[in-house]
This record gives structure tokens, sequence and C-alpha cells, in this order.
């Protein structure tokens, strides 16, 4: 495994790179829904690289920027283990410098849900993002479900700025209980790790309603909202009921839907989402609707 930290090293390292080429960007701190990333990424292209950069541009100015956790030799074995050919771990100054002024903004999807509450976020997001798609040139990146509306504007990306690769979503990870595996769970004390499985029983609330056949979203919302109710460390900061294709918010449901939701659980902010009808949370189905249309 080649671990480059300059841009020049990266582009020196690619150009040897015959066949597919896999992206897994990440911010480190890595978990099994990373590893899960990268096995995908193995099984399907030649080759693989994964990034590892805590992007400066995505935080906001009261968030977690500093502390975000970190560990890089942790992380170089996990990626080693799981046979990535090349780790691109630059600095902030390398993909920074100075005078930089060039942001890559997509502009309706990223309003609302994590953008209402992170209005610079996704702008931090698609730029680094763009920059690690220009520079690795991979066919094929990978991401997650978890982070399901970045999905879906970074699809809007590739469409809208003719990126040629293909962007595959992989199932959230969870741990035993529920709670989407997230390196911000490294946050949570004893009691909040508890609180924190809110999100999962919430999500669950709403797919039993809609299983049941509710299709109003309002109801859908009070079935999440009434589950908060009964965790008082555990805050619902949003509740979202949304088509899956755009991320537009409905009514009532009458296609492929994704319900979203962010609370603040002691320190840290979490999120967690689901697709409706539920069999579409696999690969394929989350591949096949999320940000498609
Ligand atoms: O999902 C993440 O970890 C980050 O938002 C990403 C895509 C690596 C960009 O910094």
């Amino acid at each position: 495994m080649i671990v480059v930290e300059t841009i020049d090293a990266l582009r020196a390292t690619r150009r040897d790179l015959k066949g597919r080429v896999g992206l897994v960007p990440t911010m480190g701190y890595l978990h099994d829904g990373h590893r899960s990333l990268v096995i995908a990424a193995r099984q399907e292209c030649a080759h693989v690289i994964a990034s590892i950069f805590v992007n400066p541009t995505q935080f906001g100015a009261n968030e977690d920027l500093s502390t975000y956790p970190r560990d890089l030799p942790r992380d170089l074995a996990m990626l080693e283990a799981e046979g990535v050919d090349v780790v691109f771990v630059p600095t902030a100054a390398q993909m920074y410098p100075p005078r930089f002024q060039t942001y890559v903004n997509v502009e309706q999807v990223s309003q609302g849900k994590e953008g209402a509450s992170r209005p610079t976020h996704f702008r931090g997001v698609t730029t680094v993002v763009s920059k690690l798609f220009n520079l690795c040139q991979p066919d094929d990146a990978y991401f997650g479900q978890k982070d399901a509306q970045q999905v879906v504007v970074i699809r809007q990306m590739v469409r809208d700025l003719n990126f040629p690769l293909r962007i595959h979503v992989c199932p959230t990870w969870r741990e035993a209980d529920g709670l989407a595996m997230s390196s911000r769970n490294a946050y949570l004390s004893v009691e909040d790790r508890q609180a924190a499985v809110t999100l999962w029983r919430a999500l669950q609330a709403m797919r039993t309603r809609y299983e049941q056949g509710e299709r109003r979203a309002a109801m859908l919302q009070e079935a999440a909202r009434a589950v908060f109710a009964t965790e008082p460390r555990a805050a619902l900061d949003y509740v979202s009921v949304a088509r899956a294709r755009d991320l537009e918010e409905v009514e009532t449901a009458d296609e492929p839907l994704l319900v979203s939701l962010a609370a603040r659980v002691g320190k840290p902010r979490l999120i967690d989402n689901m697709l409706l009808p539920y069999h579409l949370n696999s690969r394929e189905g989350a591949t096949a609707v999320l940000g498609v249309g």
C-alpha cells in the first residue's frame, strides 16, 4: 500500500494505475461502515484509492473540526488489511493553499435538512469531493447511505459537472442495538450512548406506521416525535419525509421515500435515515433510488 501526502505524488501514482479505479473518500477514524465501502470497491475495481482528510471547509465555525477524532496509524492498518492500493493523506495546506477561492455549490438539494442546520457544510463537501475526483480520476466512487443527503448532493454535482464516474451507495452499518456507526459516536458518554439508539427507534416507528399503510408525512413524523418524547437525553433537530430521488419534502408518500432525522445526544449531533419501502435499504436499492431522477 502506497501512502501519499502530496498532490504531485498522488498524480504520479495515479498515472501508473491501469484498469478501473475505485475511490473511497473518508475523514478517517474508520469503522466497519468504511470497511464495507473499501470491500465493495475492492470487489469491483482493479485498484482502490482511499483518502483520509478532515476537510475544514465542511465544518461550521462552532463545529467540531479541532476535536474530530483521528487515529491515522489504526486507519492505515485497516486500509492495508483490506487491500487498498493507495491512501491519499493530504494536509489542509495541500488542499487549500493560500489564496484558494473556488468552491463548488450544488444549490437546491444542499438546502434543507442538514443544509438548514449546517449552511456551509455541503459547499465544503462538494468542493473537496470534486477536488478528489479531479485528482484521483476514479471510475467508481463509494459513499455510505448514512449520509444520504450528501449522496444526493454529490450525485447532482456529478450529473451537472459531467464527472465521468459512477456513484455507489452502500448500506449503513449499525451496532447491535441499531445505532448507526459514525466516527462521532466516539463523543458519546455511557448514558448518552444508550440514549443515542432513540434515532434508530424513531426510524423503526416510522417504518411500522408506513408498513401499516400510513402515507401522510405528518403522521410518520409524529411517530418519530413520540419516540423522542420518551428520551430526555436526545433532542430532535428535524425529522424529514422526502422523495428519495431529489429530497423534496412530501405531504403524502406515493413513491420511494427517504425518512431522515438529526438529534443532539449529549455532545454530538447524530444523523440517521431509512429508505421506505424498507427493502430499498440495500446496496442495490439505495444506489437505484437515492438521488436518481
Ligand atoms: O462522508 C465523509 O466522510 C465526508 O463528507 C467526505 C465525503 C469524505 C468529504 O470530506
